[in-house]
């Protein structure tokens, strides 16, 4: 079989799975097969492939039929251009989430001090606490996390990043897990949001993948924030900020939440799609 029929044959197949942009996932599966990079499959559709090469390939895309998530079966995923290992103990990192590591690091930069902390909610691959750490190599943050099995890949990610001297990982619930009198100039978080009877209506790839601590947020999928409203303060700096995530459809929620605790919301962000997407506050 040649690469252009494997494509083609693979594509087909996907697509009666129910796969969303078939093709493209393909293609990115037989490049990692290969180790070439995408767009060089296109110099290559008249390579024949070995049989160990189109076996391995039908093991690749018979997963993916499944609805297994890419990022998955191929061990990672990118994001703010590091490469962060992901398993099945982890939410994968979505790509609005690179917006919410941006502004974290462009405020912390801001910051002119020899010390600058952060602390990471929910650190779950550690991909926001890498990428800070990465921009700001004078920030110490504190990633935090209530699976162990997560955080052993968050560091495992930071090693692999050469930024584990920059990150404390913290294993425990919520806030009790810190010292009294730890305070940070940048609380960060992710938190899970989605309402949890609205998991089972998520794609496969996310309901049946992604732990449901990383998707769990409640009766209406906002206990984290009113969590984070009511008790976040003793641990930020005087002028520090919180910079949270949320799904679509929720800022007004969160703003309001934030208010009645006596947080001044500074911005709602959109992300890249023009979605509200991130809060900013400060005490
Ligand atoms: C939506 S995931 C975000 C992961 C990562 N920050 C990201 O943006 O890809 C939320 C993370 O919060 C963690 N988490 C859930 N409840 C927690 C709690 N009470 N205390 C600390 N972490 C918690 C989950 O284990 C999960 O890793």
């Amino acid at each position: 079989m040649t690469v252009l029929e494997a494509i083609q044959k693979s594509t087909e197949f996907l697509t009666k799975k129910g796969v969303e942009s078939p093709r493209l996932q393909t293609e990115l599966l037989l490049a990692h097969l290969l180790k070439l990079p995408r767009m060089k499959l296109y110099l290559n559709f008249e390579r024949a492939l070995s049989p160990t090469e189109t076996n391995a390939l039908r093991e690749f895309v018979k997963r993916r039929g499944q609805r297994e998530p890419l990022q998955h079966i191929t061990g990672s995923t990118s994001f703010c251009g590091h490469e962060i290992a992901v398993s099945r103990h982890a939410l994968i990192p979505r790509p609005e989430t690179e917006l919410l590591a941006e502004l974290g690091w462009k405020f912390l930069v801001t910051r002119h001090s020899s010390l600058v902390t952060a602390l990471d909610f929910g650190t779950g691959t550690g991909c926001i606490a890498i990428a800070i750490a990465a921009k700001c190599p004078e920030a110490k943050i504190t990633a935090l996390d209530i699976s162990s099995e997560t955080l052993a890949l968050a560091k495992l990610n930071a090693l692999q990043n050469q930024v584990a001297e920059q990150i404390d990982f913290l294993l425990g619930n919520g806030f009790g897990a810190l010292t009294a009198g730890t305070q940070f100039d940048l609380i960060v978080s992710n938190p899970p949001y989605i309402a949890s009877a609205e998991i089972e209506t998520l794609e496969p790839e996310v309901k049946d993948f992604d732990p449901r601590g990383a998707l769990d947020g409640g009766a209406d999928g906002l206990v984290f924030y009113r969590r984070l409203a009511a008790e976040a303060k003793p641990y930020l700096k005087a002028d520090g900020k919180i910079m949270l995530e949320f799904g679509d459809g929720q800022a007004d929620a969160i703003k309001r939440i934030f208010e009645n605790e006596k947080w001044i919301v500074e911005a709602v962000q959109d992300d890249y799609s023009q979605r509200a997407r991130i809060l900013i506050a400060h005490k």
